[in-house]
């Protein structure tokens, strides 16, 4: 039998189509202060860039991040003071207090795979300090704390709704006040959207993971003649870009009441199998996370990545590349993440058998040692 493909991206089911709206509404959906763009990144550079922020001003971001959130940033010629994060994943307040200058005009926080930062914490810290506050939520849509949707703390906050759902793209923006938008064009979304598709058969159907398998080997060797190197994937694009018309009709039809509920049962069966593997803070489930994916640590990730491939699971190393303005040497505990953290599947369209696939597929790996 041919081996399925399982991703950390949520799939779109082909049923889909058929379905009816969804009256579920979920925050940020249900705010006044909305705009949808195509990508977080457009979002994050649009906010930065009504609030009139430029070379003179300051943020307060994390050491552990993607890279196309600061490189948005730094479009804007704001001035970046990195600070590193506790073994919690959290910003430490003495850290942040030294970093303060009276050109900072936030502090950005990440709420890392879905898992809630507090927030809550944070909104006085700034308070306290007169600064504005920044959630990024890409991972963690559809996450609360305390009964308190991810993002509600923020002077503004993104989401990547295609992280959750199996849309074509969607970068949300939510503000406490109104922020002036920089709409111009809408993609059709169609291409990406048969994507989500292929990935949705890949995981029923041996046949066709083998050659989506095939596909995307031969697209990387393809990037690397053409030597594209993964700076591309940091860059901004058009930040006029709002979500494609696909992602506008598809979103109702896939919000679903019971998805971080979802997430949360799978990614509970996984701590339950490979426990063992998980990095702190991500051995234990906080109530309202939504985790995006399943996090492994290990001490040689490119290997057992490439090992895990050829058994169908493609996993990630969670940002193995920080921004290129980031002083390395500073900053050692997130270099070890970028190193060692593996993010596997665990979206809710996985079922048990299927999160079983995944969990044998690792075992099968791991002759690697464990850090
Ligand atoms: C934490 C975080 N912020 C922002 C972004 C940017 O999202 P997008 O790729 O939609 O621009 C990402 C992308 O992975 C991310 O992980």
């Amino acid at each position: 039998m041919k081996t399925c493909r399982f991703g950390m991206w949520p799939v779109l089911p082909l049923n889909v189509h058929f379905k009816k709206p969804s009256d579920y509404k979920p925050f940020p959906l249900d705010e006044e202060n909305l705009q949808i763009y195509s990508r977080a990144r457009h979002a994050m550079y649009n906010a930065c860039k009504a609030l009139g922020w430029g070379k003179e001003d300051a943020i307060l971001v994390p050491a552990y991040h993607h890279g196309s959130e600061i490189q948005a940033l730094c479009d804007l010629d704001i001035q970046l003071k990195y600070y590193e994060l506790t073994d919690k994943l959290e910003p430490n307040p003495e850290e942040l207090d030294q970093l303060m200058t009276t050109n900072v005009r936030a502090l950005y926080i990440t709420h890392y795979l879905g898992f809630p930062q507090n927030a809550a914490f944070w909104r006085k810290w700034c308070d306290e300090r007169n600064i504005m506050l920044i959630e990024d939520a890409a991972q963690a849509f559809l996450a609360e704390r305390d009964g308190i949707p991810v993002g509600s703390h923020g002077d503004f906050s993104i989401y990547c709704l295609y992280k959750t759902y199996g849309l074509p793209d969607g970068g949300a923006l939510v503000s406490k006040k109104p922020l002036k938008d920089n709409y111009a064009k809408a993609p059709s979304g169609v291409w990406p959207m048969v994507k989500r598709h292929i990935n949705f058969v890949s995981e029923q159907r041996g046949e066709v993971a083998g050659l989506h398998l095939r596909f995307n080997d031969a697209m990387s060797v393809y990037k690397k003649v053409k030597n594209e190197s993964n700076e591309k994937e940091l860059q901004l694009g058009d930040p006029t870009t709002r979500a494609s018309a696909m992602t506008m009709k598809l979103l109702p039809l896939l919000l679903d009441e019971n998805t971080a509920a979802k997430r949360r049962e799978n990614y509970r069966y996984m701590l339950s199998k490979l426990g063992e593997l998980v990095p702190p803070p991500f051995n234990e489930l906080p109530d309202g996370a939504s985790p995006f994916a399943f996090p492994v640590k290990l001490n040689d990730a490119k290997e057992f990545l490439a090992r895990l491939k050829k058994k169908g699971v493609i996993g990630q190393l969670f940002w193995l590349n920080p921004h290129p303005t980031l002083p390395k040497a500073e900053f050692p505990f997130s270099i070890e993440l970028r190193e060692g953290v593996m993010a596997l599947p665990v979206h809710q369209d996985l079922s048990v058998k299927e999160l079983d696939k995944i969990i044998n597929a690792v075992k099968e790996c791991l002759p690697v040692v464990q850090l």
